[in-house]
């Protein structure tokens, strides 16, 4: 086929879901069992088989899920860090606008998705008297509703999304996150991809040094940079960066005012083309939820992940990376 015949990964994919459609269901198992024998024919002669893309040299992929899991029960028992990941040098304010000013603080609970990725972790931490899952709604009465978790840290499931499937190839590229707080990202970036050059910017010094002591036990120094400082310091390496993620950086630890200014100046800096944002809610939420006009479109391309999301089978795990999104600086 010409290559301007070629179909996009999207349309692809839409075909694909146009066939399954077409098929009797008696029949898909057998169909299934044929694509499963064409992906590895054609894996074999790739020669590229399962291997996460472009993941730690000589890592593979379970090994790197397990180092990633050891780094969080490091953290976890970090001998600074409370069970609710939150330290007494932050100023963690509840957002006065968008999605969370809607929730009464009282009934938001801070629960670090990385330290605590299961619900078992979760329940042990009930069990132990560390956590309680509802609040009460009438003092002394038994009647109660969940409380509202809300996490600081990506997931390790976010993080394998972002950088084996949301993103290309990092292969000697340098990331940067913005607000890396207890490191998830940096570690993530290490062990699923092959990027380079890996900088966390993180204003409190004391997740710094929490960073710095994983870096250090993990020996991930040849790749891992800490730097603490306001992001607004950083603008050559900002504009050095491939990639940039930004999780929900701003919005529970600056006001609004703080906010805004800090957006004018990424939008000033990040103008590398071809670079790409990671975000975390998409830049128009976090424009609207601001009130903050600006012309995104003169500034970034979106590019859709919805073709990959749409396959994860598990609800939950769905849901999760389907708030990520994607751009590319124009
Ligand atoms: C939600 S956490 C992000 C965590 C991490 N990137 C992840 O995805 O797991 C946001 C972090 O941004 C930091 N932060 C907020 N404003 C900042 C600024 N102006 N410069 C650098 N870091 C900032 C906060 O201290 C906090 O640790």
């Amino acid at each position: 086929m010409a290559a301007s015949q070629a179909l996009s990964v999207l349309q692809a994919t839409d075909e694909f879901e146009e066939i399954l459609g077409k098929l009797h269901a008696r029949n898909l198992p057998e169909f299934f069992e044929l694509i499963e024998e064409r992906i590895e024919r054609e894996r074999g002669a790739n020669g590229c088989g399962a291997k996460p893309r472009g993941a730690e040299a000589n890592l593979d992929e379970s090994t790197a899920d397990i180092t990633l899991h050891s780094i969080a029960s490091e953290v976890r028992n970090h001998p600074c860090l409370p069970p609710d990941a939150v330290l007494k040098s932050e100023r963690i304010r509840h957002p006065t606008v968008g999605e969370f000013a809607a929730l009464d603080p009282v009934t938001v609970v801070s629960v670090d998705k990385f330290l605590y990725e299961d619900d078992e972790a979760i329940d042990e931490m009930c069990d132990e008297g560390m956590l309680s899952r509802n609040y009460c709604l009438e003092c002394g009465s038994h009647r109660s509703a969940p409380l509202n978790f809300i996490s600081h840290s990506a997931s390790s499931q976010q993080l394998k999304f972002i950088f084996q499937k949301a993103l290309p190839d990092l292969n000697g590229k340098t990331v940067v996150d913005i607000g890396s707080r207890l490191g998830p990202v940096l570690y993530g970036a290490y062990f699923y991809s092959g990027a380079s050059r890996i900088v966390g910017i993180e204003i409190n010094p004391e997740l710094c040094a929490i960073q710095e002591d994983m870096v250090k036990k993990f020996s991930l120094r040849d790749r891992i940079q800490v730097i603490n400082a306001d992001v607004c310091t950083q603008a050559t390496l900002l504009q050095e960066a491939d990639v940039v993620v930004m999780h929900n950086v701003f919005e529970f630890f600056a006001p609004s005012e703080t906010q805004i200014s800090i957006w004018k100046f990424l939008r000033e800096t990040l103008k590398k083309k071809g670079c790409h944002l990671i975000t975390l809610p998409s830049l128009a939420k976090s424009m609207e939820t601001l009130k903050l006009s600006m012309d995104l479109t003169s500034w970034v391309k979106q590019c859709p992940l919805e073709h990959i999301t749409r396959w994860i089978r598990e609800d939950e795990a769905r849901e999760e990376v389907q708030q990520i999104c994607r751009y590319e600086i124009l």
